[in-house]
């Protein structure tokens, strides 16, 4: 690991992640004293700017960042930045590139360790790697060199393994940071915590005790402006793809011999291996997706997904999707897994429910399999804590039994920030730790995968697509995937709490 001199390259520094995303998360390392004493962060992009320009919009965006606090540091940040512009598809705009990141160098005495990061359109992942290597940006007798690639790798699996072996060809795997954000929040590394630091929890860590698991990333946000991205992607690929599916991978991996990224990546690609495969046949069972439709929220009225900007006006795009599935290994042999996600639900949150078994004999009275589960909840955002459900006595006559909650919530720890996702994998990138980073073979095996459901849906004509108003839970046809009738996806509120009494949307 080292924190050197580096040069941090972003491409499509004009766009929206580059204002939102990178630069307050580089201010905010700066602000932390986690970047090293010379550095340079180089915007690339189409745009004609100057440095200056480059500069004010990047102060706009620190100074607009409620993420960011202490702002007192940003007119001496702003002084590492520089700004080059270049057609990505022309290949004399590299020879210039490298010729100004040498003179970067040479003026500012950083040895040649690059970081490109392709915060663009996926459609030039096939077009930047290229044209680095091709000017030798790719070579590391200089200094080490990192590409880092945004989501989606690729739109299915003959795209991205296309899309892999172009890569290969130039860099090696472990120049090539897949950024995954999920796995940069604090609450999703938590789960890894949980699990193996806590010896209460591992050895009920399976399909001996667990009934089954789900996961649940919801936003009450639509899709605002990308429709244009939106439509031809959905959120089987936006979202279950690659952060559902990652949240799945450290919840069911095999104790990691170290925390070395090797051994890490490899129980996880594991996981990604033991999925068990669908048939197309199958996909109707367990596989549901929706599309919201307008409805009116607090008082107002709520445009449906095809009345969007730049949206097809009939799109089958879904904007929420559910599916269950088996990971076929020893540990998780017959527990099914329920994982959904959808835009315009009717707040916005991440958790893990685990469904712990009912005990094998009722002694006091239980209604039904829902409440007789102890649950363990690791809600990732917002109100980021944990929360264990127990039965406990009713007080008073007989053995009336009722849940409680035992929680923890990050909020309670005094003095201690929770670093945003993106802060930690930029740092990750200039260390040069790609534990939290998505591998060639998962992102392969997670395509893999889905794809029957991806063919299915957009094959076949006669696969429903559930319409559900914006601002409610999905279509209630997702509810079928349980096998049990008494079972249901387990309400989320805003706030951590497994209570019906009392619960924020
Ligand atoms: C992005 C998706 O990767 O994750 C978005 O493209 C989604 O559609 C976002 O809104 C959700 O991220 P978070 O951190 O807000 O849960």
């Amino acid at each position: 690991m080292n924190n050197d001199k580096h040069i941090y390259t972003i491409f499509g520094a004009s766009g929206d992640l580059t204002r939102r995303k990178l630069i307050p998360a580089l201010y905010s390392l700066y602000v932390q004293n986690l970047l090293p004493d010379k550095f340079i962060i180089l915007g690339a992009a189409r745009s004609p700017l100057s440095n200056e320009d480059f500069r004010n919009i990047m102060k706009e965006s620190i100074l607009n960042s409620n993420e960011i606090h202490d702002k007192s540091s940003a007119e001496e940040f702003l002084k590492h930045l520089y700004y080059i512009g270049l057609q990505y598809d022309n290949p004399n705009d590299y020879i210039q590139l490298k010729e100004y990141l040498e003179k970067l160098r040479s003026k500012f005495d950083i040895p040649g360790n690059t970081i490109f990061y392709l915060s663009t359109p996926p459609s030039l992942y096939k077009v930047i790697p290229v044209h680095l290597a091709a000017v030798g940006l790719n070579e590391t007798d200089d200094g080490w060199k990192r590409l880092i690639i945004e989501k989606p790798f690729g739109f299915d699996l003959q795209s991205a393994i296309e899309l892999k072996d172009l890569l290969l060809k130039d860099w090696k795997e472990e120049q090539i940071y897949r950024i995954d954000h999920y796995l940069g929040k604090e609450t999703v590394q938590n789960v890894l915590v949980t699990r193996f630091s806590n010896g209460i929890f591992e050895p009920l860590w399976n399909r001996n005790y667990i009934h089954h698991i789900e996961v649940t990333a919801a936003e009450n946000i639509g899709i605002e402006n990308r429709g244009g991205y939106y439509d031809s992607i959905g959120a089987l690929r936006d979202m279950i793809q690659n952060h559902l599916l990652q949240v799945v991978g450290l919840i069911s991996m095999e104790p990691p011999s170290s925390l070395e990224p090797l051994s890490i990546r490899n129980e996880i690609l594991k996981v990604f291996q033991s999925l068990r495969p669908l048939r197309r046949e199958e996909v109707a069972k367990y596989a549901v997706r929706g599309q919201y439709i307008s409805s009116v929220i607090n008082n107002e009225t709520v445009k449906g997904y095809r009345e969007e900007k730049n949206i097809k006006p009939d799109s089958k795009t879904e904007t929420f999707a559910a599916i269950k599935f088996y990971i076929d290994n020893w540990r998780w042999g017959g527990v099914p897994f329920y994982i959904r996600t959808g835009k315009r639900l009717p707040t916005r949150v991440t958790e893990v429910v685990i469904h712990f078994k009912p005990t094998p004999h009722f002694l006091f009275t239980r209604k039904n399999i829902q409440e007789a589960c102890n649950k363990l909840i690791l809600r990732i955002q917002p109100d980021e804590g944990m929360l264990l459900e127990i039965g406990i006595k009713t007080p008073g006559a007989g053995f009336e039994v009722q849940n409680i909650d035992l929680d923890f919530r990050y909020s309670e720890l005094a003095h201690q920030r929770i670093p945003g996702a993106y802060e930690r994998l930029l740092h990750d990138t200039i260390r040069g730790d790609n534990t939290l980073f998505a591998r060639t073979g998962e992102v392969i095996e997670a395509w893999k995968f889905l794809t029957p459901i991806l063919e299915e849906w957009s094959n076949n004509p006669n696969v429903p697509l559930y319409g559900y108003p914006a601002g409610t839970w999905g279509p209630k046809e997702a509810d079928n995937l349980f096998d049990d009738e008494n079972q249901t996806w387990h309400f989320p509120c805003r706030n951590l709490t497994n209570s019906n009494l009392y619960c924020e949307l």
